[in-house]
């Protein structure tokens, strides 16, 4: 088992990673009333084992995915909440995937003024990025994650063993950010992953590299909790080009695929810059390339890309902000990269 803190004065936390915690979860909730949040699907895999676990509880059913994290489901979610007489003493446990986290996560920053939340993420990319360091919300029919709340979990629970009933692409997509921490943080982590596949990946392997994933978002967390200092931004390694690609494509790419090309789009500008060796730009490459995830952009319209890039809030005067690795396991620099480096780039990585 391993345990990583989270040190943030009154909101500090544990986050604990162990396989086979999903039939330990009692040993470490804490106590008062509890509201289980998941989805049909999640319940339908896990809920005896989950339920017993966790003792006395309501369970509130949500759908899954981004209809989840909708004004109607909140709603609801807060009603449920009501009826089961939850109070200001008591937890709300988010079990399943980034969106369950996010809104559940804003529930309970919200419900009587604020309440506990004990996050359970049962995907790869909810493990090692969303239900750490707080960020919560619901999507506004003008864009994504635009209303919502920094409310940190009392508490995250890491179990690998979700990850057995996850399909195969999910698994990579996760990978593409377990790469991403690789690079910005973790050259031991790096080294782990050139010395596997994604086949031969065993349970203690996956608690080791969740373990430390969640260990460098929490360094990341401490150091600028609001994600204001452009400290926490280093996490956006490969975001700026994976979101407009994944809009773009209307998600037939996904969140890990994106953020894969995306990489290496800000790899090449990083080298570009001076800032990046062309033979540690080849190693990123090779990684993502051996883990199963795309180098290369899908057929769009680059100007589309660019339009996506300037909408969102990274953009400044004209130029957008790309977080450029600058090696394996380095910290990342900042840039402000005009548009025509952008484009090259992309040109670049057809
Ligand atoms: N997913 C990036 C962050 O939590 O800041």
């Amino acid at each position: 088992m391993q345990r990583i803190k989270v040190a943030l004065g009154a909101r500090s936390y544990s986050i604990v990673v162990a396989s086979g915690l999903v039939d330990r979860l009692s040993e470490h909730l804490p106590t008062g009333k509890k509201a289980l949040i998941t989805t049909k699907e999640i319940n339908k895999l896990y809920c005896e084992r989950v339920a017993q676990a966790i003792g006395e509880h309501t369970l509130i059913l949500v759908p899954d995915g981004e209809e989840a994290k909708q004004w109607n489901v909140l709603e609801n979610l807060l009603g449920g909440l009501l009826d089961s007489g939850l109070d200001r003493g008591s937890t709300i446990i988010a079990l399943g995937g980034g969106s369950v986290g996010d809104l559940a996560g804003f529930a309970a920053s919200i419900y009587m003024r604020g309440i506990k939340i004990v996050q359970i993420p049962t995907t790869l990319l909810a493990m090692v990025d969303s239900s750490i360091g707080g960020k919560t919300a619901i999507n506004h029919p003008r864009g994504k994650n635009l209303v919502g709340s920094f409310w940190q979990p009392s508490l995250v629970l890491i179990d690998p063993l979700f990850l057995e009933t996850l399909p195969t692409r999910e698994i990579r997509s996760g990978l593409a950010e377990v790469i991403k921490y690789g690079v910005i943080n973790d050259p031991e982590l790096f080294k782990l992953l050139e010395s596997k596949n994604p086949e031969s990946l065993t349970a203690e392997d996956m608690v080791e590299i969740v373990a430390r994933c969640a260990a460098t978002k929490a360094r990341y967390v401490e150091q600028d909790e609001e994600d204001r200092l452009g400290i926490r931004a280093a996490l956006n390694y490969g975001h700026t080009v994976g979101h407009a690609v994944e809009k773009l494509t209307n998600h037939d790419v996904n969140h890990g695929e994106g953020v894969a090309v995306g990489m290496v789009v800000a790899a090449l500008i990083s080298m570009e810059h001076g800032l990046l060796r062309e033979k540690e730009y080849q190693l990123i490459i090779k990684l993502i390339e051996e883990y199963g995830l795309p180098t290369k952009l899908p057929e769009i319209d680059f100007s589309e890309v660019v339009k996506v890039m300037h909408k969102d809030k990274k953009a400044e005067s004209g130029n957008i902000v790309f977080v450029l690795p600058t090696g394996i396991g380095k910290a990342p620099a900042l840039r402000q990269v005009g548009e025509p480096t952008i484009r090259k780039a992309l040109e670049a990585n057809r």
